[in-house]
Protein backbone atom coordinates (compact mmCIF):
# COMPACT_ATOMS: atom_id res chain seq x y z
CA UNK A 1 0.00 0.00 0.00
CA UNK A 2 1.25 3.41 -1.12
CA UNK A 3 -0.68 5.82 1.28
CA UNK A 4 0.15 9.50 0.60
CA UNK A 5 -1.55 12.76 1.99
CA UNK A 6 -2.49 14.71 -1.04
CA UNK A 7 -6.15 15.90 -2.05
CA UNK A 8 -7.83 14.27 -5.37
CA UNK A 9 -11.09 15.13 -6.73
CA UNK A 10 -13.20 12.10 -6.46
CA UNK A 11 -13.32 11.47 -10.22
CA UNK A 12 -9.68 10.62 -10.31
CA UNK A 13 -10.54 8.31 -7.50
CA UNK A 14 -12.72 4.65 -7.44
CA UNK A 15 -14.05 5.67 -4.18
CA UNK A 16 -13.44 6.66 -0.41
CA UNK A 17 -13.48 5.71 3.16
CA UNK A 18 -15.63 8.12 5.05
CA UNK A 19 -15.34 7.80 8.78
CA UNK A 20 -18.44 9.19 10.37
CA UNK A 21 -19.18 9.93 14.38
CA UNK A 22 -22.39 8.81 15.46
CA UNK A 23 -23.18 11.57 17.10
CA UNK A 24 -22.33 14.52 14.78
CA UNK A 25 -24.13 15.47 11.69
CA UNK A 26 -22.41 14.71 8.64
CA UNK A 27 -22.03 17.52 5.97
CA UNK A 28 -23.27 14.83 3.16
CA UNK A 29 -27.30 14.61 2.97
CA UNK A 30 -26.82 10.95 1.74
CA UNK A 31 -24.70 9.60 4.73
CA UNK A 32 -27.55 11.33 7.08
CA UNK A 33 -30.10 10.23 5.54
CA UNK A 34 -28.31 5.81 5.78
CA UNK A 35 -27.57 7.10 9.46
CA UNK A 36 -31.54 7.59 10.04
CA UNK A 37 -31.91 3.86 9.09
CA UNK A 38 -31.08 0.58 10.53
CA UNK A 39 -28.04 -0.37 8.59
CA UNK A 40 -25.51 2.23 9.92
CA UNK A 41 -25.05 4.57 12.82
CA UNK A 42 -21.89 5.40 13.17
CA UNK A 43 -21.26 3.20 16.06
CA UNK A 44 -17.37 1.47 16.31
CA UNK A 45 -16.77 -1.08 14.06
CA UNK A 46 -19.63 -0.67 11.99
CA UNK A 47 -19.02 -0.22 8.19
CA UNK A 48 -21.54 0.08 4.95
CA UNK A 49 -21.01 1.23 1.64
CA UNK A 50 -22.65 2.16 -1.41
CA UNK A 51 -22.22 3.77 -5.06
CA UNK A 52 -22.85 6.92 -6.53
CA UNK A 53 -24.24 7.44 -10.01
CA UNK A 54 -20.44 7.82 -10.89
CA UNK A 55 -19.96 4.27 -9.87
CA UNK A 56 -17.87 5.31 -6.78
CA UNK A 57 -17.72 3.40 -4.06
CA UNK A 58 -18.16 5.21 -0.59
CA UNK A 59 -17.25 3.03 2.44
CA UNK A 60 -18.90 4.56 5.80
CA UNK A 61 -16.81 3.21 8.69
CA UNK A 62 -17.95 4.02 12.61
CA UNK A 63 -15.86 5.93 14.97
CA UNK A 64 -18.60 6.06 17.68
CA UNK A 65 -19.17 9.57 19.80
CA UNK A 66 -17.25 12.38 19.24
CA UNK A 67 -15.90 13.26 22.40
CA UNK A 68 -15.05 9.55 23.47
CA UNK A 69 -13.03 8.64 20.52
CA UNK A 70 -9.49 7.40 20.84
CA UNK A 71 -6.90 5.66 19.00
CA UNK A 72 -8.10 1.89 19.08
CA UNK A 73 -11.55 2.83 17.35
CA UNK A 74 -9.64 4.92 15.04
CA UNK A 75 -7.44 2.10 13.72
CA UNK A 76 -10.85 -0.33 14.14
CA UNK A 77 -12.41 1.82 11.28
CA UNK A 78 -10.06 2.37 9.14
CA UNK A 79 -9.02 -1.41 9.25
CA UNK A 80 -12.54 -2.20 8.61
CA UNK A 81 -12.32 0.42 5.72
CA UNK A 82 -8.67 -1.15 4.62
CA UNK A 83 -10.37 -4.41 4.12
CA UNK A 84 -13.60 -3.13 3.05
CA UNK A 85 -11.64 -1.77 -0.28
CA UNK A 86 -9.85 -4.44 -0.84
CA UNK A 87 -12.76 -6.94 -1.45
CA UNK A 88 -14.07 -4.12 -3.26
CA UNK A 89 -10.92 -4.42 -5.60
CA UNK A 90 -10.56 -0.88 -4.92
CA UNK A 91 -6.74 0.76 -5.98
CA UNK A 92 -6.67 3.86 -6.32
CA UNK A 93 -9.08 5.63 -2.77
CA UNK A 94 -9.10 8.01 -1.11
CA UNK A 95 -9.61 8.58 3.30
CA UNK A 96 -11.14 11.25 4.29
CA UNK A 97 -9.17 12.89 6.81
CA UNK A 98 -11.57 13.73 10.25
CA UNK A 99 -11.71 15.95 13.12
CA UNK A 100 -11.33 14.59 16.54
CA UNK A 101 -11.36 15.79 19.89
CA UNK A 102 -8.45 13.95 21.54
CA UNK A 103 -6.34 12.77 18.91
CA UNK A 104 -3.86 15.50 17.34
CA UNK A 105 -3.14 15.26 13.29
CA UNK A 106 0.02 12.96 14.40
CA UNK A 107 -2.04 10.66 15.76
CA UNK A 108 -4.51 10.44 13.53
CA UNK A 109 -2.07 10.11 10.18
CA UNK A 110 -0.24 7.58 12.88
CA UNK A 111 -3.51 5.35 13.20
CA UNK A 112 -4.34 5.25 9.70
CA UNK A 113 -1.27 4.50 8.39
CA UNK A 114 -0.50 1.74 11.07
CA UNK A 115 -4.23 0.43 10.85
CA UNK A 116 -4.66 0.27 6.87
CA UNK A 117 -1.12 -1.21 6.61
CA UNK A 118 -1.45 -4.10 9.23
CA UNK A 119 -4.82 -4.66 8.17
CA UNK A 120 -3.97 -5.63 5.05
CA UNK A 121 -0.71 -7.57 5.71
CA UNK A 122 -0.35 -11.17 4.60
CA UNK A 123 2.44 -14.02 4.41
CA UNK A 124 1.52 -15.70 1.18
CA UNK A 125 5.07 -15.79 -0.72
CA UNK A 126 4.71 -19.16 -0.61
CA UNK A 127 1.63 -19.83 -2.40
CA UNK A 128 1.68 -19.96 -5.66
CA UNK A 129 -1.30 -19.57 -8.49
CA UNK A 130 -4.34 -18.64 -7.66
CA UNK A 131 -4.21 -18.01 -3.98
CA UNK A 132 -2.11 -15.77 -4.37
CA UNK A 133 -2.94 -12.39 -4.09
CA UNK A 134 -1.07 -9.12 -5.09
CA UNK A 135 -2.53 -5.99 -3.77
CA UNK A 136 -0.60 -3.06 -3.60
CA UNK A 137 -3.38 0.12 -3.55
CA UNK A 138 -3.05 3.52 -3.74
CA UNK A 139 -4.18 5.60 -1.12
CA UNK A 140 -4.51 9.26 -0.40
CA UNK A 141 -5.44 11.30 3.00
CA UNK A 142 -7.71 13.51 1.31
CA UNK A 143 -9.33 16.71 3.17
CA UNK A 144 -5.89 17.56 5.58
CA UNK A 145 -5.40 21.07 6.34
CA UNK A 146 -3.44 22.78 3.76
CA UNK A 147 -1.24 24.62 6.61
CA UNK A 148 -0.46 20.96 7.52
CA UNK A 149 -0.10 18.90 4.67
CA UNK A 150 3.95 19.44 4.72
CA UNK A 151 4.04 18.80 8.38
CA UNK A 152 1.80 15.53 8.18
CA UNK A 153 3.84 14.23 4.98
CA UNK A 154 6.75 14.45 6.99
CA UNK A 155 5.23 12.60 10.11
CA UNK A 156 3.68 10.09 7.43
CA UNK A 157 7.25 8.70 6.45
CA UNK A 158 8.28 8.60 10.26
CA UNK A 159 5.11 6.11 10.55
CA UNK A 160 5.45 4.48 7.63
CA UNK A 161 9.03 3.37 8.34
CA UNK A 162 7.97 2.47 11.88
CA UNK A 163 5.04 -0.01 10.06
CA UNK A 164 8.07 -1.44 8.08
CA UNK A 165 10.23 -2.20 11.04
CA UNK A 166 6.87 -4.32 12.26
CA UNK A 167 6.42 -5.97 8.55
CA UNK A 168 9.91 -6.97 8.91
CA UNK A 169 10.10 -8.55 12.38
CA UNK A 170 6.26 -10.42 10.94
CA UNK A 171 8.02 -11.55 8.10
CA UNK A 172 11.13 -12.84 9.80
CA UNK A 173 9.09 -14.31 12.36
CA UNK A 174 6.76 -16.10 9.97
CA UNK A 175 9.59 -17.37 7.81
CA UNK A 176 10.26 -21.40 8.48
CA UNK A 177 13.16 -22.48 10.34
CA UNK A 178 14.38 -23.76 6.84
CA UNK A 179 15.01 -20.72 5.56
CA UNK A 180 15.50 -18.60 8.56
CA UNK A 181 18.90 -20.31 10.89
CA UNK A 182 21.19 -18.60 12.36
CA UNK A 183 23.50 -17.73 9.20
CA UNK A 184 20.36 -16.58 7.08
CA UNK A 185 19.27 -14.03 9.66
CA UNK A 186 22.56 -12.68 10.30
CA UNK A 187 22.45 -12.06 6.75
CA UNK A 188 19.20 -10.39 6.30
CA UNK A 189 20.62 -7.97 9.22
CA UNK A 190 23.84 -7.72 7.34
CA UNK A 191 21.50 -6.11 4.18
CA UNK A 192 19.31 -4.12 6.52
CA UNK A 193 22.03 -2.47 8.38
CA UNK A 194 23.46 -1.40 4.45
CA UNK A 195 20.14 -0.96 3.13
CA UNK A 196 18.99 1.64 6.39
CA UNK A 197 22.11 2.73 7.92
CA UNK A 198 23.03 0.81 11.07
CA UNK A 199 26.46 -1.17 11.57
CA UNK A 200 26.39 -4.64 11.41
CA UNK A 201 29.05 -7.20 12.81
CA UNK A 202 28.40 -10.96 12.95
CA UNK A 203 30.65 -13.26 15.29
CA UNK A 204 31.46 -16.87 13.82
CA UNK A 205 31.27 -20.26 16.13
CA UNK A 206 34.70 -19.88 16.81
CA UNK A 207 34.34 -16.28 18.11
CA UNK A 208 31.24 -17.27 20.08
CA UNK A 209 33.70 -19.52 21.97
CA UNK A 210 36.66 -17.66 21.86
CA UNK A 211 34.64 -15.01 23.97
CA UNK A 212 33.47 -17.26 26.56
CA UNK A 213 29.71 -17.74 25.87
CA UNK A 214 29.33 -20.84 27.03
CA UNK A 215 25.93 -21.01 28.20
CA UNK A 216 24.63 -19.97 24.80
CA UNK A 217 27.54 -22.64 22.99
CA UNK A 218 26.35 -25.38 24.96
CA UNK A 219 22.89 -24.87 23.52
CA UNK A 220 23.75 -24.12 20.39
CA UNK A 221 26.65 -27.05 19.54
CA UNK A 222 23.87 -29.65 19.10
CA UNK A 223 22.61 -28.51 15.99
CA UNK A 224 23.85 -28.64 12.50
CA UNK A 225 23.09 -24.88 11.59
CA UNK A 226 26.02 -23.21 13.42
CA UNK A 227 25.87 -20.35 15.54
CA UNK A 228 25.79 -16.68 14.39
CA UNK A 229 26.27 -13.76 17.27
CA UNK A 230 24.77 -10.55 15.87
CA UNK A 231 25.71 -7.21 16.62
CA UNK A 232 23.74 -3.84 15.80
CA UNK A 233 24.63 -0.64 16.64
CA UNK A 234 22.95 2.82 15.83
CA UNK A 235 24.87 5.41 17.33
CA UNK A 236 23.35 9.07 16.71
CA UNK A 237 23.65 10.61 19.69
CA UNK A 238 27.33 11.38 20.21
CA UNK A 239 26.37 14.58 22.97
CA UNK A 240 25.40 11.33 25.61
CA UNK A 241 27.27 8.36 26.88
CA UNK A 242 23.90 7.03 27.29
CA UNK A 243 23.75 3.33 25.66
CA UNK A 244 20.63 1.87 25.41
CA UNK A 245 20.87 -2.00 24.91
CA UNK A 246 18.66 -4.64 23.60
CA UNK A 247 18.49 -8.22 23.27
CA UNK A 248 16.59 -10.00 21.73
CA UNK A 249 16.30 -13.81 22.04
CA UNK A 250 17.14 -15.64 18.58
CA UNK A 251 15.97 -19.35 18.37
CA UNK A 252 15.08 -19.88 14.91
CA UNK A 253 13.80 -23.52 15.71
CA UNK A 254 13.03 -25.07 19.18
CA UNK A 255 12.71 -28.48 19.77
CA UNK A 256 13.55 -28.44 23.35
CA UNK A 257 16.23 -30.69 23.15
CA UNK A 258 16.38 -33.90 24.58
CA UNK A 259 14.01 -32.53 27.17
CA UNK A 260 11.57 -32.98 23.85
CA UNK A 261 8.69 -30.67 22.98
CA UNK A 262 5.44 -32.75 22.62
CA UNK A 263 4.77 -32.20 17.89
CA UNK A 264 1.81 -29.96 19.13
CA UNK A 265 3.64 -27.74 21.08
CA UNK A 266 6.91 -27.52 19.13
CA UNK A 267 4.85 -26.99 15.63
CA UNK A 268 5.45 -22.95 16.13
CA UNK A 269 8.56 -23.06 17.73
CA UNK A 270 9.69 -21.16 14.29
CA UNK A 271 8.79 -18.47 15.98
CA UNK A 272 11.07 -18.47 18.78
CA UNK A 273 13.06 -15.76 17.54
CA UNK A 274 10.07 -13.20 17.68
CA UNK A 275 12.54 -11.16 20.59
CA UNK A 276 15.59 -10.92 17.87
CA UNK A 277 13.24 -9.80 15.25
CA UNK A 278 11.22 -7.40 17.53
CA UNK A 279 14.63 -5.83 17.70
CA UNK A 280 15.80 -5.80 14.26
CA UNK A 281 12.67 -4.47 13.36
CA UNK A 282 13.03 -1.91 15.80
CA UNK A 283 16.76 -1.11 14.86
CA UNK A 284 15.91 -0.89 11.17
CA UNK A 285 13.37 2.00 11.90
CA UNK A 286 15.28 3.77 14.34
CA UNK A 287 18.12 4.08 11.57
CA UNK A 288 15.81 4.76 8.96
CA UNK A 289 14.39 7.95 10.87
CA UNK A 290 18.02 9.31 11.88
CA UNK A 291 16.67 9.15 15.95
CA UNK A 292 18.81 10.98 18.07
CA UNK A 293 20.10 8.10 20.68
CA UNK A 294 22.52 5.42 20.73
CA UNK A 295 21.32 2.30 20.85
CA UNK A 296 23.47 -1.33 20.65
CA UNK A 297 21.53 -4.59 19.80
CA UNK A 298 22.15 -8.19 20.03
CA UNK A 299 20.78 -11.59 19.29
CA UNK A 300 22.70 -14.77 20.35
CA UNK A 301 21.34 -16.93 17.32
CA UNK A 302 21.03 -20.69 17.30
CA UNK A 303 18.78 -24.08 17.40
CA UNK A 304 18.09 -25.72 19.75
CA UNK A 305 18.19 -29.43 18.62
CA UNK A 306 18.91 -32.76 19.15
CA UNK A 307 22.19 -34.83 18.19
CA UNK A 308 25.16 -36.71 19.65
CA UNK A 309 26.37 -33.47 20.76
CA UNK A 310 23.77 -31.85 22.39
CA UNK A 311 23.98 -30.92 25.45
CA UNK A 312 21.84 -33.04 28.31
CA UNK A 313 19.42 -32.45 31.36
CA UNK A 314 21.87 -33.13 34.58
CA UNK A 315 25.02 -31.12 32.55
CA UNK A 316 26.68 -28.36 34.20
CA UNK A 317 27.66 -25.62 32.44
CA UNK A 318 29.33 -22.19 32.84
CA UNK A 319 28.57 -19.14 31.34
CA UNK A 320 30.52 -16.13 30.38
CA UNK A 321 30.17 -14.04 33.30
CA UNK A 322 31.64 -16.98 35.43
CA UNK A 323 28.94 -18.37 36.93
CA UNK A 324 27.94 -22.08 36.54
CA UNK A 325 24.64 -22.96 35.98
CA UNK A 326 22.56 -26.70 36.45
CA UNK A 327 20.63 -27.62 32.68
CA UNK A 328 18.03 -29.81 34.67
CA UNK A 329 15.43 -29.29 31.49
CA UNK A 330 17.14 -28.81 27.81
CA UNK A 331 13.89 -27.16 26.82
CA UNK A 332 14.84 -23.60 29.45
CA UNK A 333 17.50 -23.14 26.81
CA UNK A 334 16.36 -19.45 25.70
CA UNK A 335 17.44 -18.10 29.00
CA UNK A 336 20.70 -19.81 28.86
CA UNK A 337 21.47 -18.38 25.31
CA UNK A 338 20.15 -14.52 27.01
CA UNK A 339 22.75 -14.52 30.09
CA UNK A 340 25.72 -14.34 27.41
CA UNK A 341 24.38 -12.32 25.23
CA UNK A 342 23.32 -9.66 28.40
CA UNK A 343 26.71 -9.96 29.75
CA UNK A 344 28.28 -9.28 26.62
CA UNK A 345 26.31 -6.12 25.69
CA UNK A 346 27.01 -4.95 29.45
CA UNK A 347 30.56 -5.64 29.45
CA UNK A 348 31.62 -5.19 25.85
CA UNK A 349 29.79 -2.48 24.72
CA UNK A 350 28.95 -0.79 27.95
CA UNK A 351 25.04 0.07 27.77
CA UNK A 352 23.56 2.10 30.27
CA UNK A 353 20.64 -0.08 30.40
CA UNK A 354 19.24 -3.31 28.80
CA UNK A 355 15.71 -4.16 27.81
CA UNK A 356 15.55 -7.92 26.71
CA UNK A 357 12.86 -9.16 24.43
CA UNK A 358 12.21 -13.13 24.31
CA UNK A 359 9.67 -15.70 23.55
CA UNK A 360 10.94 -17.28 27.14
CA UNK A 361 8.17 -19.39 28.77
CA UNK A 362 4.54 -21.10 28.23
CA UNK A 363 3.70 -19.82 31.64
CA UNK A 364 3.31 -16.30 30.37
CA UNK A 365 0.59 -17.33 27.98
CA UNK A 366 -1.02 -19.05 31.26
CA UNK A 367 -0.72 -16.06 33.27
CA UNK A 368 -1.75 -13.20 31.24
CA UNK A 369 -2.93 -14.66 27.77
CA UNK A 370 -2.24 -13.71 24.12
CA UNK A 371 -2.76 -9.65 24.64
CA UNK A 372 -0.36 -8.54 27.19
CA UNK A 373 3.17 -9.09 27.37
CA UNK A 374 4.56 -10.06 30.75
CA UNK A 375 7.54 -7.71 32.47
CA UNK A 376 10.15 -8.62 35.12
CA UNK A 377 12.21 -5.54 36.03
CA UNK A 378 14.33 -4.17 38.57
CA UNK A 379 13.48 -0.58 37.83
CA UNK A 380 10.60 1.53 38.54
CA UNK A 381 11.55 4.49 36.68
CA UNK A 382 12.64 1.78 33.98
CA UNK A 383 9.00 0.02 34.08
CA UNK A 384 6.97 3.29 34.60
CA UNK A 385 8.31 4.29 31.22
CA UNK A 386 7.48 1.69 29.03
CA UNK A 387 3.86 1.78 30.56
CA UNK A 388 3.93 5.78 29.79
CA UNK A 389 4.68 5.06 26.12
CA UNK A 390 2.86 1.40 25.95
CA UNK A 391 -0.59 3.36 25.88
CA UNK A 392 0.30 5.95 23.07
CA UNK A 393 1.33 2.69 21.04
CA UNK A 394 -1.33 0.67 22.73
CA UNK A 395 0.47 -2.67 22.90
CA UNK A 396 -0.28 -3.94 26.48
CA UNK A 397 2.66 -4.99 29.06
CA UNK A 398 1.98 -6.07 33.12
CA UNK A 399 4.62 -6.23 35.58
CA UNK A 400 5.09 -9.33 37.69
CA UNK A 401 6.16 -9.59 41.63
CA UNK A 402 10.45 -9.94 41.91
CA UNK A 403 10.49 -10.60 45.34
CA UNK A 404 14.08 -12.94 46.65
CA UNK A 405 11.47 -15.61 47.81
CA UNK A 406 11.61 -16.31 43.99
CA UNK A 407 14.84 -15.87 43.28
CA UNK A 408 15.69 -18.89 45.83
CA UNK A 409 14.04 -21.22 43.34
CA UNK A 410 16.59 -20.85 40.68
CA UNK A 411 19.27 -21.87 42.98
CA UNK A 412 21.28 -24.77 42.66
CA UNK A 413 22.47 -27.34 44.74
CA UNK A 414 26.01 -27.87 43.23
CA UNK A 415 25.96 -24.83 41.02
CA UNK A 416 25.57 -20.84 41.28
CA UNK A 417 22.08 -21.39 39.49
CA UNK A 418 19.73 -24.04 38.22
CA UNK A 419 17.96 -23.15 34.88
CA UNK A 420 14.47 -23.93 36.19
CA UNK A 421 12.59 -22.94 39.02
CA UNK A 422 9.93 -25.57 39.16
CA UNK A 423 6.19 -25.91 38.01
CA UNK A 424 5.41 -22.64 39.93
CA UNK A 425 5.85 -18.73 38.89
CA UNK A 426 7.47 -20.04 35.59
CA UNK A 427 7.39 -16.52 33.95
CA UNK A 428 9.05 -15.21 37.15
CA UNK A 429 12.14 -17.24 37.68
CA UNK A 430 12.74 -17.37 33.80
CA UNK A 431 13.06 -13.52 34.16
CA UNK A 432 14.96 -13.32 37.04
CA UNK A 433 17.22 -16.01 36.07
CA UNK A 434 18.64 -13.55 33.87
CA UNK A 435 18.64 -10.13 35.96
CA UNK A 436 20.76 -12.58 37.84
CA UNK A 437 23.25 -11.43 34.64
CA UNK A 438 22.34 -7.63 34.25
CA UNK A 439 24.95 -6.48 37.60
CA UNK A 440 22.24 -3.91 38.36
CA UNK A 441 21.70 -1.86 35.29
CA UNK A 442 18.34 -1.20 35.07
CA UNK A 443 16.92 -3.54 33.73
CA UNK A 444 13.19 -4.67 31.22
CA UNK A 445 12.42 -7.88 30.59
CA UNK A 446 9.44 -8.92 27.52
CA UNK A 447 8.42 -11.95 27.85
CA UNK A 448 6.39 -11.96 24.42
CA UNK A 449 5.50 -16.18 24.31
CA UNK A 450 2.07 -15.29 24.11
CA UNK A 451 1.62 -11.63 22.44
CA UNK A 452 4.71 -12.15 19.34
CA UNK A 453 2.39 -15.10 18.01
CA UNK A 454 -1.32 -15.23 16.99
CA UNK A 455 -3.55 -18.11 16.69
CA UNK A 456 -6.27 -16.08 15.18
CA UNK A 457 -6.53 -12.56 14.48
CA UNK A 458 -6.74 -10.45 17.69
CA UNK A 459 -8.45 -7.07 16.20
CA UNK A 460 -9.28 -6.00 12.73
CA UNK A 461 -5.30 -4.92 12.30
CA UNK A 462 -3.84 -8.30 13.20
CA UNK A 463 -3.34 -11.66 11.20
CA UNK A 464 -2.73 -15.09 12.07
CA UNK A 465 0.56 -15.54 13.07
CA UNK A 466 3.28 -13.19 14.12
CA UNK A 467 2.46 -10.16 15.04
CA UNK A 468 5.24 -7.89 15.28
CA UNK A 469 4.90 -7.02 19.32
CA UNK A 470 6.59 -4.92 20.75
CA UNK A 471 8.06 -3.09 17.69
CA UNK A 472 6.42 0.12 18.13
CA UNK A 473 6.66 0.35 22.51
CA UNK A 474 10.30 -0.29 21.89
CA UNK A 475 10.78 2.55 19.28
CA UNK A 476 8.67 5.02 21.25
CA UNK A 477 10.79 3.92 24.39
CA UNK A 478 13.93 5.07 22.88
CA UNK A 479 12.50 7.59 20.74
CA UNK A 480 11.52 9.30 23.97
CA UNK A 481 10.10 11.90 21.76
CA UNK A 482 7.46 14.45 23.72
CA UNK A 483 3.93 13.79 24.34
CA UNK A 484 1.37 16.73 22.32
CA UNK A 485 -1.34 18.34 23.89
CA UNK A 486 -3.88 15.78 23.38
N1 LIG B 1 10.30 -21.17 23.54
C1 LIG B 1 9.74 -21.73 24.70
C2 LIG B 1 8.62 -20.89 25.30
C3 LIG B 1 7.38 -20.73 24.48
C4 LIG B 1 6.26 -21.50 24.76
C5 LIG B 1 7.28 -19.77 23.51
C6 LIG B 1 5.10 -21.32 24.03
C7 LIG B 1 6.13 -19.58 22.78
C8 LIG B 1 5.03 -20.36 23.04
C9 LIG B 1 10.81 -21.88 25.78
O1 LIG B 1 12.09 -22.14 25.32
C10 LIG B 1 10.41 -23.05 26.61
O2 LIG B 1 10.39 -24.13 26.12
N2 LIG B 1 10.10 -22.80 27.89
C11 LIG B 1 9.70 -23.82 28.77
C12 LIG B 1 10.38 -23.58 30.10
C13 LIG B 1 10.24 -24.71 31.07
C14 LIG B 1 10.99 -25.93 30.58
C15 LIG B 1 10.78 -24.26 32.41
C16 LIG B 1 8.19 -23.79 28.92
O3 LIG B 1 7.61 -22.71 28.93
O4 LIG B 1 7.59 -24.85 28.98
MN1 LIG C 1 12.45 -24.19 24.99
ZN1 LIG D 1 12.55 -21.46 23.43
Amino acid sequence: MNITIQNKELKDLQGMIIPVYEDKTHTCEKVEAIKAGELFKGKVGECFYFTTEEMKYMILVGLGKYEELKSEAFKTAIAKGAKKAKELKLTEYGIKFIDAAHMCPGGRVRAIVQAARLALYNFDKYKTGEDKKTYTPNVYVLDAPTEKIEKMNGKLSEINNIVDGIIEARDLVNEPANVIYPETLANRVVELGQRDGFEVEIFDENQIQEMGMKAFYEVAKGSARAPRFIVMRHMNAPETEEIFGLVGKGLTFDTGGYSLKPSGSMDTMKSDMAGAAAVIGTMSALAKNKVKANVIAVIAACENAISGISYKPGDIIGSMAGKTIEVLNTDAEGRLTLVDAVTYIIEKEKVSKVVDIATLTGAALVALGTTTTAVVSNNDEFYNDLIAKAERTGEKFWRLPDFDDYKKLIKSDIADLKNIGGRNAGTITAGLFIGEFVQGKPWLHLDIAGTSWAETALNEYSVKGATGVPVSTLYALIEQRKPCKH
